[in-house]
C-alpha cells in the first residue's frame, strides 16, 4: 500500500510516494509559498495530482511546520508560515478525495526514524529536526507523544538565552534562534558582512554578496573546508548539545535523533554537538549518556513519516519493537 508524505517546511515543501518500508518511489518539491494558507494547499493539491497521476496511492499523509491540534486537523500557530487557526485538514478534504492527516512536521520526522530509522526499538527517542527552525518529536513506549493539546516537542522555543534574538514565535531568546538554519544563515551573513578578511573565501564561494548566503552554502564550504563556515557549524552543534542536555535532564532518552536540512554537515554539526552534551549534561559521570545520532533519512525523515502516520491512520502499525 503506496502513501503520500508532504513535509511543509518554512523553505521547501517536499512530497513523495512511500512503500510500507518507509522507501521513497518517487519525490518532488517546490520551494515554500509563505505568503498565503491558499497558495501551500494549491502547492500540496498540485504535488498530490502529480504523484497520483503516475503512483496507486490511498492516503496522503502531510507533515505541516506548526502547532497541530489535538485532532489533527487544525494548525493553530505556525512561527515560519502563514497559518493562524488553519483548518488545513477540512480545506484539503475537499480538494483531495483520499484519506488524509496532517501532523506536525517534526512528529512525523520522529515517526519515521522510530519505525525506520537511527530510533528503531528505542524506549525513549527524542528527534530534533534543524531546517528554517527547531523542530521535536518524542515517542515513548512506542507512541508519538503529543501533550494533552497536541502540541508537546515544541523544545525549539524553549529560552535558551534570555532577552536575546527575536524568534518568529514572538519570544526572545529561543533555542531556534541559536541552533537553526536560520541562525546558521543569520551569523554567516553578519560575518560577511564585517568585511574581515577571513570572511573572504566564504564570500568569494557564494559570488560576493551577503544577503545571498544560504544554510546549504555554509554547508558545502565547511565540507569544502573553509575554516570560518566550520566554526559556524560547530557553533550551532554547540548550541545543539546545549539543548540536548536540558531535554535529557527534562526526559532521559535512550537516543537523540538529529535531522532536517542543517543535518546534512554530518560530522561537522555532530561532533560539537556530542561534545557540548557531554560536557553539559547533569550528573555526568555517573549516568548513562542518550546516544546522539544523525537521523537515518536525514532531510527526508519528514515526509517517509507522514506517509507512515497516514497508512496507520486507516491501518494499525505492526508492532515495531
Ligand atoms: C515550529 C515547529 C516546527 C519547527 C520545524 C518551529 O519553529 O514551532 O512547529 O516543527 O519549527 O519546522
Ligand atoms: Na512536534
Ligand atoms: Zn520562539
Amino acid at each position: 500500500m503506496l502513501s503520500i508524505g508532504i513535509d511543509i517546511g518554512g523553505t521547501k515543501v517536499a512530497a513523495g510516494v512511500v512503500d510500507e518500508q518507509g522507501g521513497i518511489l518517487e519525490r518532488l518539491q517546490e520551494p515554500t509559498p509563505s505568503h498565503s494558507p491558499v497558495a501551500v494547499e494549491d502547492a500540496i493539491v498540485r504535488l498530490v495530482g502529480q504523484l497520483r497521476s503516475r503512483h496507486r496511492v490511498e492516503s496522503v499523509g502531510i507533515g505541516a511546520a506548526g502547532w497541530v491540534d489535538n485532532e489533527q486537523a487544525v494548525v493553530r500557530f505556525s512561527p515560519h508560515l502563514a497559518w493562524r487557526s488553519e483548518p488545513l485538514k477540512a480545506r484539503l478534504a475537499e480538494r483531495v478525495d483520499l484519506p488524509l492527516i496532517v501532523d506536525n512536521d517534526a512528529n512525523a520526522a520522529a515517526w519515521s526514524e522510530y519505525r525506520f530509522g537511527a530510533g528503531r526499538g528505542s524506549s525513549v527517542m527524542v528527534c530534533i529536526t534543524l531546517g528554517t527552525g527547531i523542530g521535536g518529536g518524542l515517542v515513548i513506549n512506542r507512541q508519538l507523544f503529543r501533550g494533552t493539546y497536541g502540541m508537546a516537542g515544541e523544545w525549539g522555543h524553549m529560552i535558551a538565552v534570555p532577552d536575546g534574538h527575536w524568534c518568529e514565535c514572538g519570544n526572545r531568546g529561543c533555542w531556534e534562534q541559536y541552533a537553526s538554519g536560520n541562525s546558521l544563515v543569520r551569523e554567516a551573513r553578519a560575518l560577511a558582512r564585517t568585511n574581515s578578511p577571513t570572511a573572504y573565501r566564504l564570500l568569494e564561494m557564494v559570488g560576493g554578496d551577503p544577503d545571498k548566503i544560504t544554510g546549504p552554502d555554509v554547508t558545502a564550504a565547511a565540507i569544502a573546508g573553509e575554516p570560518n563556515s566550520i566554526e559556524l557549524l560547530a557553533d550551532v552543534g554547540t548550541w545543539l548539545g546545549r539543548g540536548i542536555a536540558n531535554l535529557a535532564a527534562a526526559l532521559d532518552p535512550e537516543v537523540v535523533v538529529i535531522g532536517g536540512g542543517v543535518s546534512a554537515a554530518g560530522d561537522l554539526l555532530l561532533l560539537p554537538a556530542r561534545q557540548a552534551f557531554s560536557r553539559t549534561l547533569t550528573g555526568r559521570g555517573f549516568r548513562e549518556e542518550a546516544r546522539l545520532e544523525l537521523a537515518h533519512f536525514r532531510n527526508d525523515a519528514g515526509l517517509i513519516g507522514a506517509a507512515d502516520l497516514a497508512r496507520h491512520a486507516m491501518v494499525e502499525p505492526p508492532d515495531s519493537a
